[in-house]
């Protein structure tokens, strides 16, 4: 079986690049998966378990617990896209075995996934994607997108959902979590020096399509 194109696309929280990887994923026939989904998995069931998120060892341990028996609805389910498992999300992300723990897991996810259904492509969306996961992916974009129109964008998601929230929050929130992720000692948020930096401020979604698919177009046989 020939290996799938890897579509590494990293980013701060409400840059675009969610819902832009599931856009280029329709239109290029690929596999998709939110690499996100896997941590904020974990900060929920901590969460629901009581668990304590600052005790370092006890969640690398259950984060191998709970990563053993997750199913692609486990990680699909929305009540992960609450504010609270963000954030508890972000906090157990800094740990170094829980990482490897989910590196782990994810590259055997979308293998898995390709065995299943034969796939030319995998797209993933998430932080350290590009740095980490698959550090020799294909196309690795970095999307980007200041830091208020970011706020914004997630207060209406949240809002949207029914979440009450203002944007005062949201924007603090945001900030705590920008800092963590791209400060932490462990594959901090950072663009490769082969990154291709998208800053989707002043982009539409299908502009910030548009802007994928010419890269991807240009560099690849997809
Ligand atoms: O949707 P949003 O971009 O806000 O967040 P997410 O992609 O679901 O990720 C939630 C948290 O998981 C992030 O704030 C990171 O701390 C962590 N994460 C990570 O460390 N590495 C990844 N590859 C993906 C997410």
């Amino acid at each position: 079986m020939t290996e799938p194109i890897i579509i590494a696309i990293d980013g701060p929280s409400a840059s675009g690049k969610g819902t832009l990887s599931k856009l280029i994923a329709k239109e290029i026939e690929a596999a998709h998966i939110d690499s996100g989904a896997a941590y904020r998995y974990i900060g929920l069931q901590a969460l629901e378990a009581g668990e304590k998120l600052e005790d370092e060892n006890a969640m690398n341990s259950f984060s191998e617990k709970v990563l053993g028996s997750a199913t692609l609805d486990d990680l699909s389910n929305s009540n992960l896209r609450e504010d609270r498992v963000a954030q508890a999300a972000s906090k157990v992300a800094i740990y170094k075995d829980l990482r490897a723990n989910v590196v782990t897991f994810l590259r055997d996810f979308s293998k898995k996934l390709v065995e299943n259904q034969p796939f030319k492509a995998v797209v993933m969306d998430g932080r350290d994607v590009a740095t980490r996961i698959f550090p020799d992916a294909a196309i690795k974009l970095y999307i980007s997108a200041d830091q208020e129109i970011r706020a914004d964008r997630r207060m209406k998601e949240l809002q949207s959902k029914g979440f009450k929230v203002t944007y005062e929050a949201v924007l603090e929130d945001m900030k705590e979590r920008d800092a963590r992720d791209m400060t932490r000692s462990i594959d901090p948020l950072r663009p490769t020096d082969t990154s291709h930096i998208i800053d989707t401020s002043n982009m539409s979604q299908e502009q910030a399509l548009e802007a994928a698919l010419e890269v991807i177009r240009r560099e690849t046989p997809l």
